[in-house]
């Protein structure tokens, strides 16, 4: 069974009312919801996690780091800055992958900087909450790998 951090960023918890023509009508509970239903089909733990706070959310990913095997990040604009939380992604060494519900990269230009990706095994975006569905597939096949070709 694998853990995973599902990590949701600034402004997430707005999800529903939040400029719905961009980001969809589901609400975080509902997101969380699905995640949920999907992770316990994949054999999987979640524990979910939603701050605006840049420190908050490294403080998790620290307090979190012996229990979790990967992690779901949508970093939302702290994708495009926050070095911080990149240095804390890197310095936990857990597989991680970058989702973002919207195509950042057919937004404004600052939104297609992601300081995050580098430290990512990927970056899945502009699929509405299937993103962060597609993640949690994505990361549970590469522990499923890396587990196996530890055993080898
Ligand atoms: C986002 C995209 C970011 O640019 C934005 O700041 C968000 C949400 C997304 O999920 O599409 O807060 O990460």
């Amino acid at each position: 069974m694998f853990n995973i951090l599902v990590i949701h960023g600034p402004n997430l918890n707005l999800l529903g009312e939040r400029e719905p023509e961009v980001y969809g009508s589901t609400t975080l509970e509902q997101l969380n919801q699905v995640l949920l239903q999907k992770a316990n089909n994949l054999d999987a733990e979640a524990k979910f996690f939603q701050n605006n706070s840049e420190g908050k959310i490294i403080d998790f990913i620290h307090e979190n780091r012996k229990w979790a095997h990967g992690i779901i990040i949508n970093p939302g604009a702290l994708t495009h800055y926050s070095y911080s939380l990149r240095d804390a992604i890197a310095s936990v060494a857990k597989p991680t992958i970058e989702v973002h519900l919207s195509d950042i990269h057919q937004r404004e230009s600052f939104r297609t900087i992601s300081v995050i990706k580098e430290v990512c095994i990927d970056q899945i975006y502009g699929l509405g909450i299937q993103s962060y569905v597609k993640g949690l597939e994505r990361l549970v096949l590469h522990l499923r790998e890396k587990s196996a070709d530890e055993k080898l």
